[in-house]
């Protein structure tokens, strides 16, 4: 049993703090607002995740798990301080690095024992020796012995405890190997494979992973857009390429591209960090510029079924990153409503678990309460997000409630000839049997 604290209580932090006060840990989740750990304390989950909200009442009724704003009781017995705050991007793309500061100066401020700091947000190469020497200065001559370890984070949003249990793997980077090993410790029982690097190969490890997976998102979008204009179907060609072991199926799905969180900001701030150092990463530009064209093409597929957009009435049924998370962050369905609203168009949207998130971003959209509403005198229904719900609606009621029947299928969840059947306009991505042409 150890004593950790987590500083940042969103997706990240709330998660692997719960995680270890299940594995058997005492743990105290700080944050910053009030409000977020009010909902906690009364058992409200201020995020959506899965089964999160039984696994933090459980251990929260136990006591191993506590949350509190206060840094100083946080801080009090921890022998780790994991920091899972938020890396928003900055304004050139680059990783805003403030609230790690914040964090990095309350532990020298707040503590006066041994203590690991353990990076859990996804950081700039070399913040783990910035976190050192912040530390450091902010003691001013008073010695505090203390270590940083880096420990990205390779959870997703919607399967998030299960990737904390059963991780691929832990990274740890660390210049001091005693405390990668006390860091490993944690997560023996996971029976996963712990890799320990140097700091700097723990932070591009992080940032080479997500990149790597929005290049495959990219990737197959790109072939999609050639396979709508030669006739080939864009899924069985991934099922194809699949079937090779050196290729595997996993991120080639081709659709609206890749949102969230952590892609879009990630890709940005290693090509920022790429230019800083004098690299030209032309792969990850390209990745990005596939990306925001995958949004774009949405709205001309729109334009060559129906002409103009002004005043049409368009449905978008799901506006959350993927499915099964209410994060709305950087999500493909925000950018299309966007470029929808910029054309004129009056739009209609749900969403299962993101209507309260999207609501103090969507001003100008009608929020409706079910799929069938947002169908209601739609002159066309688009799909942002495949959420599980959406798999089997019924679209006898959708093509009668409908104005004029255009479906743009941006995830590829239904059958086009299903939908051709019915009377539906449909439009895939990167499907030889649909009318995209
Ligand atoms: N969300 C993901 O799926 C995911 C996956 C892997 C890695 N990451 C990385 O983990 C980090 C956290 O991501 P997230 O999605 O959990 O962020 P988040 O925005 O959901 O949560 C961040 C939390 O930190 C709090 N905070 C900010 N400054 C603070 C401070 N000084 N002291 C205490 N609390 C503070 C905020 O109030 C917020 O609750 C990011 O660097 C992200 O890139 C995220």
């Amino acid at each position: 049993m150890s004593n950790i604290c987590v500083i940042g209580t969103g997706y990240v932090g709330l998660v692997t703090g719960t995680c270890f006060a299940d594995l058997g840990n005492q743990v105290i989740c700080q944050d910053i607002s009030a409000e977020r750990i009010d909902k906690l304390k009364n058992g409200q989950m201020p995020i959506f995740e899965p089964g999160l909200e039984q696994i933090v009442n459980i251990n929260y009724q136990s006591g191993r798990l506590m949350f509190t704003t206060d840094l100083t009781e946080a801080l009090k017995d921890a022998e780790f301080a994991f920091i899972a705050v938020g890396t928003p991007s900055g304004v050139d793309g680059e990783a805003d690095l403030q609230y790690v500061r914040m964090a990095a100066e309350s532990i020298a401020d707040h503590v006066n024992h041994p203590i690991i700091v353990v990076n859990k947000s996804t950081v700039p190469v070399g913040t783990g020796d910035w976190v050192t020497d912040i530390i450091r200065k902010r003691r001013n001559g008073n010695n505090l012995d203390f270590q940083v370890v880096s420990n990205p984070e390779f959870l997703r949003e919607g399967s998030a405890i299960n990737d904390f249990m059963f991780p691929d793997r832990i990274v740890l980077g660390c210049t001091n190997i005693d405390a990668a090993n006390q860091v490993g410790n944690l997560y023996l029982s996971l029976r996963c494979p712990i890799q320990i690097t140097d700091l700097r190969t723990a932070e591009m490890i992080k940032y080479a992973s997500n990149a790597f997976l929005a290049t495959r998102i990219s990737f197959i979008n790109e072939i999609a857009n050639i396979c709508e204009e030669v006739g080939a179907d864009v899924r069985e060609v991934a099922t194809g390429m699949g079937y090779d072991k050196r290729i595997g199926r996993a991120f080639l799905d081709a659709g609206l591209g890749w949102g969230g969180s952590c892609f879009p900001k990630d890709v940005k701030a290693l090509a920022h960090m790429a230019v800083l150092h004098g690299t030209h990463p032309q792969l990850l530009q390209a990745v990005m510029e596939i990306n925001r064209n995958q949004r774009r093409k949405v709205i001309v597929k729109l334009r060559r079924a129906m002409g103009s957009l002004n005043d049409k009435v368009i449905g978008v049924l799901g506006l959350s990153f993927k499915p099964n998370t209410d994060d709305i962050r950087e999500a493909p369905a925000l950018e299309v409503i966007h470029l929808l609203l910029n054309e004129g168009a009056c739009v209609r949207a749900y969403d299962p678990q993101a209507m309260e998130n999207a609501s103090h971003e969507l001003e100008r959209v009608v929020l409706c309460q079910t799929p069938y509403e947002v169908a209601e005198g739609a002159d066309a229904l688009i799909l942002a997000t495949e959420w599980n719900e959406f798999k089997q609606l019924d679209f006898n009621r959708i093509h009668q409630l409908m104005h004029t029947r255009i479906i743009i299928d941006g995830r590829n969840l239904w059958d086009p000839e299903r939908m051709k059947e019915m009377g539906f306009t449909y439009f895939g991505v990167g499907r030889a049997m649909t009318n995209n042409h």
